[in-house]
């Protein structure tokens, strides 16, 4: 367990946790909006495939609580740099702060292990660029595909 101790605006304490026998149903039912499509996976199930399918990505759980209530996964580019991915939060669990909580917890957890940490973000996805921005990722002018890639530039 990925545990930075930080807490939803209910007062759920936020954890990440391995994908495993237990929680797996729950994980790929996390869904985001249906206007939220645009930008990532329509159902979580997608990216457990992708971290099944890779030898590069590993998906997490994202609790508050005990309750499953999004999807993160994380993995290590050949240059070293850590990567955040496939971060969604279910839809009905959105807006209540587990989704700034489940980014610092991974960020912090991978600052540990040492190299930059990036993630990439459509440049549209509002949402995603305040939440990222507040935590500290700054645009590298890369581009991955059609998103921005951001990293997070230490305080
Ligand atoms: C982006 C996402 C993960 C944020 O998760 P969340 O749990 O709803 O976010 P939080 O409640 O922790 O809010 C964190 C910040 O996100 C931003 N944010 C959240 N909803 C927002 C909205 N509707 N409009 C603008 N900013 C918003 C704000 O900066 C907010 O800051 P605050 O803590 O001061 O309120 C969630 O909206 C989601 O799953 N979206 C669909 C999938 C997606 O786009 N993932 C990112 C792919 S790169």
């Amino acid at each position: 367990m990925i545990d930075s101790a930080l807490h939803d605006r209910a007062g759920r304490r936020v954890t990440l946790r391995p994908v495993d026998d237990d929680n797996w149903r729950a994980v790929a039912d996390v869904a985001p909006r249906d206007d939220q499509r645009a930008w990532v996976a329509a159902l979580a199930a997608r990216y457990l495939v992708l971290t099944m399918r890779s030898d590069v990505w590993t998906s997490l759980a994202v609790y508050a609580d005990e309750t499953v209530v999004g999807h993160v996964m994380w993995g290590v580019d050949d240059d070293g740099s850590r990567w955040i991915g496939g971060m969604v939060i279910d839809a009905a669990e959105q807006d209540r702060g587990v989704g700034r909580a489940a980014v610092r917890t991974l960020a912090d957890w991978l600052a540990t292990q040492g190299g930059p940490i990036r993630l990439s973000y459509h440049p549209d996805n509002v949402p995603a660029a305040a939440l990222y921005t507040s935590l500290g990722f700054q645009p590298t002018g890369a581009m991955e595909d059609d998103e921005l890639v951001a990293e997070l530039t230490p305080a």
